[in-house]
């Protein structure tokens, strides 16, 4: 499939606003709540400055608080194979000291049999024993695992090396009994060390306070944290602490950013978008790829239907995020083979809606966000999260729901392999016939696929589409644009981008000179 051919629509949005949309995602797949890493983020750079860091210390120390989880996607699969649902898991990691065996192992043991629940006593013994003897060896890769990615992705994010080195630190700890182990001391990155420290906290303040938080960094002083900075922390708590419960983060971290403030041009916003689709769908084996596949496909599918450019340029960017909210369900469910239990199905319907919600602010990842989480709704209202009717779903909306049934189809799902092109063909035209899918998108994407579409003779007048056929004869009916706006419940500026785009191909400037057209092409005969 060809790459994007549409020309770039300008991104207008902030390096900062970027990332701190991502924290959300990660947030979601650390099993946290929403705006953890901001909160993080916040009193990292309270800290920092507190220690008397300059503005490019601060700078990383800002980032590397809302990145330090972009690489939790990875290795989660085997995590959830092991321990049955790795958000849970992780939820209560935050607040365990990794270096005590006695809290490690209870974690473990409570995961499994949350996980497990109905098992026999036999099974269940058997399955902690397994996770006990493998667990470490597996959860030390993860670890591993988990920087790699997260290094891979603030690369292609744009970030140098100062991020990138300290984001294969995560899990190292001031005695060096962190993993993979190979630092310790100051010999960790002084970002990294803040990072830790204040993440730790913002779980203990949130849970139970700020003494609780106090006491748990002098517990770990030494062991965990640098302890000239648990120092620094303890005795200006409160201060470094204050209004971080009530305040609304995503001003006070926007307005927070030490330096320069970065805007994003049209290519680099691209590219990130594409590493948030990776970041996406590395969540399980079986989705790798297909956040790229759905965007080029609806891009090209765009172009068939005769949708305006920035219409394509929109799909193009919303397919690469359309997914980002998988990040917020276990990949337990991903990976199960079998059918899901209401329990689970209710999970699944959740993720659209992370997306929308990760992609909220600012406006313009909201409109893309606004498009990305309608890409399971369908015509008849049968779809998820909203099940909206046909009535509000657009061309570009219909196109990306027909992109993604389409591109899941050709990928293996735990329940079943791949599909071959043709029988995914057939089976996205009885979703049309079951009044689900747009006929005119599936047209779109089939032939986008490189699938033989049926085409009407009329179709093949002036490079007419479907759609602007119809619009084309309710033109000629003398029709206003506010009544085809209703008639084809579409809104009246995407009817008269259509009307313009007729009038283009055809040659005319005025309704008389359409209506003349459309007659001496037959395209009449038809009208009901
Ligand atoms: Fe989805």
């Amino acid at each position: 499939m060809q790459k994007n051919q549409f020309q770039s629509v300008t991104a207008d949005i902030r390096l900062a606003e970027l990332i701190a949309a991502l924290s959300l995602a990660t947030d979601l797949g650390m099993g946290q709540p929403l705006e953890y890493a901001q909160y993080v983020c916040v009193l990292s750079v309270r800290l920092g400055e507190a220690l008397g860091l300059n503005e490019s210390e601060l700078r990383e120390v800002y980032y590397l608080a809302l990145l330090r989880h972009i690489g939790c996607n990875a290795d989660t699969y085997r995590m959830a194979n092991l321990f049955g649902d790795e958000l849970a898991l992780r939820t209560h990691v935050a607040s365990v000291d990794s270096g005590r065996a006695s809290q490690m192992i209870g974690l473990v043991i409570r995961s499994i049999q949350q996980a497990n629940e109905g098992k026999s006593a036999l099974n269940l013994a058997r399955m902690i024993a397994q996770g006990l003897l493998t667990g470490p060896h597996l959860m030390k890769e993860e670890y591993t695992g988990f920087c790699e990615v997260a290094q891979r992705l603030a690369r292609r994010l744009g970030f140098g090396e100062d991020i990138t080195l300290a984001l294969e630190q995560v899990f190292e700890r001031w005695d060096g009994q962190g993993v993979p182990g190979k630092l310790k001391g100051d010999g960790i990155a002084l970002s990294m060390r803040i990072v830790t420290l204040s993440q730790d906290v913002i779980t203990f303040h949130r849970l139970e306070g700020v003494e609780a938080a106090v006491t748990m960094a002098r517990e770990r002083k030494g062991t965990m944290y640098d302890p000239q900075m648990v120092d620094c922390f303890c005795l200006k708590a409160s201060h470094l602490l204050m209004g971080l419960e009530e305040e609304p983060s995503w001003e006070v971290v926007l307005e927070l950013e030490p330096g320069m403030r970065t805007h994003l041009s049209d290519e680099q916003f691209d590219t990130a978008c594409r590493a948030i689709a990776d970041f996406a769908d590395i969540k399980s084996p079986y989705t790798l790829g297909h956040s790229v596949g759905v965007a080029e496909l609806a891009t090209q599918a765009a172009r068939h239907c005769g949708l305006p450019e920035a219409d394509g340029v929109e799909l193009m960017r919303a397919g690469l995020l359309h997914d980002v909210g998988r990040v917020g369900v276990s990949a337990g469910i991903w990976g199960k083979p079998g059918p899901l239990s209401e329990r689970e199905w209710e999970r699944v319907r959740m993720h659209p809606y992370y997306t929308e919600r990760v992609l909220a602010r600012p406006g313009m990842l909201a409109r893309l966000g606004a498009l990305a989480a309608l890409h399971h709704e369908r015509l008849n209202g049968s779809g998820y999260y909203r099940g909206l009717p046909a009535s509000l779903l657009s061309p570009a909306a219909r196109i990306l729901a027909a992109a993604d049934v389409y591109h899941a189809m050709i990928e293996p799902r735990p329940h079943r392999p791949a599909l071959e092109p043709a029988i995914a063909a057939e089976q996205l035209q009885r979703e049309v016939r079951a009044g689900r899918l747009d006929s005119e998108a599936v047209n779109g994407v089939l032939a986008a696929a490189g699938h033989k579409v049926r085409t009407s003779r009329r179709e093949l007048v002036a490079g007419l589409s479907e759609r602007e056929i119809e619009v084309l004869r309710l033109i000629a009916r003398g029709h206003t644009i506010k009544q085809i706006a209703q008639i084809l419940t579409l809104s009246e500026k995407t009817i008269d981008n259509h009307i313009q785009h007729i009038y283009n191909k055809i040659g005319v400037s005025t309704r008389a000179g359409a209506t003349l057209f459309a007659m001496e092409h037959d395209l009449l005969i038809d009208m009901n």
